[in-house]
């Protein structure tokens, strides 16, 4: 069966954090990547980090093997650079559909006034890149030579792995109001980033989907432009230790405190069957490096339970601080595994 992560806000809600502690946890024997390089997926284990735009998370386990799904777009200076990062070469698979971002997207999204100062786009090309995918125009994977070794069918070798009873696991990117689709429109990114969106993007039918994880941070955050309700001066959020600077682009993020309206829509339209919450300890200090909820300070206990009980789904994943293993596991007490 398949598991499901994706962002319930506006990206960067600490995907990369629980899906690689998902990954060594929960031993699955395929990770598979959707999305593009615009997106910026941190992990840090024992004080080391890494910044993945394209490898899934779960690279930290090398008993996992790696995928990238049709759905996604790639740079070949990007793919190489964190291939060997990750020292993942004999076990990272590309799939060839998935497209090839040139220096020539980049450069066009970059002189791209509205996309750069309205949209507020990383100017990564992944926009530039679909839209020539849409129109047929794109080179994919399959028509690159040095790419031949890496080519492999995920939509097959995620089949194969279910057919054998195995586990996988699905790395969405960016969050559910930069969809395409169901986001705040103009103010998105250029993909589905919802559940059904990132399935379409591995290739395979509903009805392999074990677990949809929705994950949001503590507090919300926003790069580019587009609304974003209560959002706090940079100083005010930095007194509240809640300021965060860009993966990608280096910016500064926008942030606000936690919004259960925008959390209670997205567990509907993901169909969320558990809920992770991240950096719970920028809220509550004595929270970080808790591992045990029983440990947690008794505001913070609350926080989490009111947020529970307005969302009508199990919080079952409760992120501590930056290294993988911060985290407070629920699932097997909440029967969601
Ligand atoms: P683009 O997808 O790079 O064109 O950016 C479009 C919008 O989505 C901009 O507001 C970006 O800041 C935002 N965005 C794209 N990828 C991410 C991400 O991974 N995290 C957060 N925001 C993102
Ligand atoms: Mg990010």
């Amino acid at each position: 069966m398949l598991d499901l992560v994706v962002g319930g806000f506006y990206g960067d809600e600490g995907k990369g954090k629980v899906i690689a502690y998902l990954g060594l946890k929960d031993d699955p024997k395929l990770a598979v990547r959707t999305g593009s390089i615009n997106a910026g997926h941190t992990v840090t284990l024992e004080k080391r980090t890494w910044k993945l735009r394209l490898i899934p998370s779960a690279f930290l386990n090398p008993n996992v093997k790696l995928a990238l799904g049709p759905g996604v777009l790639m740079s070949l200076d990007v793919f190489m650079k964190e291939v060997k990062e990750t020292e993942s070469c004999n076990r990272i698979f590309v799939d060839p559909h998935v497209g090839i971002i040139t220096a020539e997207e980049i450069e066009e999204e970059r002189s791209d006034e509205y996309l750069m100062n309205v949209v507020g786009s990383t100017g990564s090309g992944t926009g530039m890149a679909e839209a020539k995918r849409i129109l047929r125009k794109l080179k994919l994977a399959r028509d690159y030579p040095e790419l031949k070794s890496y080519l492999a069918s995920v939509p097959d070798m995620v089949l194969n792995v279910i057919e054998a009873g195995g586990k996988i696991l699905v790395e969405g990117t960016q969050g559910t109001y930069l969809s395409l689709y169901h986001g705040e429109y103009p103010y998105v990114t250029s993909r589905n980033t919802t559940a059904s969106g990132v399935l379409s993007e591995v290739g395979v039918g509903p009805k392999y989907v074990n677990q949809v994880i929705v994950v949001f941070k503590a507090y919300v955050t926003r790069v580019g432009g587009g609304p974003l309700e209560g959002e706090l001066p940079w100083e005010e959020a930095q007194r509240l230790g809640i300021a965060e600077i860009a993966t990608v682009t280096g910016r500064k993020r926008r942030s606000a405190p936690f919004n259960l309206k925008l959390a209670k829509h997205a567990v509907r339209i993901n169909s969320a069957t558990q809920v992770a919450i991240t950096k719970l300890d920028s809220l509550f200090t004595e929270a970080k490096g808790v591992k045990e909820y029983s440990k947690l300070p008794s505001e913070a206990k609350k926080w989490i339970e009111n947020i529970e009980a307005e969302l009508r789904v199990p919080v079952t994943l409760i992120g501590t601080g930056e290294d993988v293993y911060d985290m407070i596991d629920l699932r097997k007490e909440k029967g969601v595994m």
